[in-house]
């Protein structure tokens, strides 16, 4: 169970907000396979509170996917409670504030990562947020800006704060900003952090991507929940194999070529739906790297995929590596 406000969950973990990753068509999968909870990828406060563009289909969430949450990146708290208010309106279930995003363009403009140097004015959004919403409001934050001892205490003093003030939970990304993704995620500070703020909803990320490992990371940092990330790109699976590993069930079979076929056109044909084709079948391909991963022959089969440039190349290409019984059936 997970509890984030009202919001319960009945396991453990959520998938994450991944930009240019976690539109409708992976957040639709990620739920058939057992997430019980999925969010956009990260949104501009700015533009997120405009109405305008809260009209594009892109923005909105589907009435098939609740609960899902947005998230939202900014620094100037009033526009940060606005862009809160206006995705609250249109449907979000809960809203995640994001002190982790470790972008130069975002870190120049002093947003995101940039703002752990800034407790204050976390701060002053946190609060200008939870005043403007009744849904549950979480952060995402990461374990400082860099690994100088002023940064921990800022990130120490976020986590002070928001903990007293009972924010719904805090999500936070075992690395610091300057890290961005390189060396391991430092659980053993998740732990500590747990440890020391035992009545705040914490949850983890950080290099999880097999259930196994999971499963360990949450027992052995005795936090609340986790994250999956990149370990969910072209692998819905995980979510299956990770319900299985908490009930101490054994792993369900590798998927076959024609379940993975099946999971691929499906997230293709969701994807054209959100993008007119010939952009969809680019913006797809870095879902094939990783769907390609399963099949024995990835190496031929990516080349393939990939040399793909439109949605009757794409079938095509389907068909001649993972056979074609099934593909006329999802198309
Ligand atoms: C391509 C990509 C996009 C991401 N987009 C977001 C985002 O929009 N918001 C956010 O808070 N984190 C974002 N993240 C960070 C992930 O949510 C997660 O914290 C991070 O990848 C660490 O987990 P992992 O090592 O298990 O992937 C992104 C990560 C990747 C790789």
């Amino acid at each position: 169970m997970l509890k984030l406000g009202n919001l319960i969950l009945n396991v453990p973990f959520v998938q994450a907000p991944l930009s240019g990753y976690s539109d409708y068509a992976m957040r639709r999968l990620a739920l058939d396979f057992g997430a019980p909870l999925t969010f956009s990828g990260v949104m501009l406060a700015k533009s997120a509170s405009h109405p305008k563009v809260l009209r594009k289909p892109a923005f909105r969430p589907h009435e098939d996917e609740h609960p899902v949450g947005a998230q939202i990146l900014g620094a100037e708290p009033a526009t940060m409670a606005k862009a809160a208010r206006a995705l609250q309106d249109i449907g979000y279930d809960i809203i995640d504030l994001n002190f982790a995003c470790p972008a130069p363009k975002v870190l120049r403009r002093q947003r995101g990562g940039y703002l752990l140097n800034e407790p204050e004015t976390v701060m002053q959004i946190y609060d200008r947020v939870r005043e403007a919403v009744t849904c549950p409001v979480t952060m995402k934050l990461r374990t400082g800006f860099d690994s100088s001892p002023q940064s921990y205490d800022n990130f120490h003093r976020i986590v002070a704060e928001t903990s007293e003030r009972n924010i719904d939970a805090l999500t936070i990304h075992g690395r610091t900003v300057m890290q961005k993704f390189t060396g391991e995620a430092d659980w053993d500070t998740l732990a500590e952090i747990k440890n020391r703020f035992s009545k705040t909803t914490i949850i983890g990320s950080g290099d999880l991507f097999d259930p196994q490992t999971i499963v360990h990371r949450l027992e052995t940092a005795n936090i609340d929940g986790v994250l999956i990330a990149r370990g969910a790109v072209g692998n819905p699976w995980i979510y299956e194999g990770l319900r299985a590993a908490l009930k101490g069930e054994p792993a369900p079979p590798r998927p076959s070529l024609a379940e993975q076929a099946e999971v691929i056109v499906k997230h293709f044909k969701g994807i054209c739906q959100l993008h007119e084709p010939t952009r969809a079948v680019k913006y797809f391909r870095k879902f094939i790297v990783q769907y390609c991963r399963l099949h024995p022959r990835r190496r031929q089969v990516h080349r393939a995929l990939i040399a793909a440039n439109d949605e009757i190349q794409f079938l095509a290409a389907m068909e001649e590596w993972y056979g074609n019984e099934m593909l006329s059936e999802v198309s």
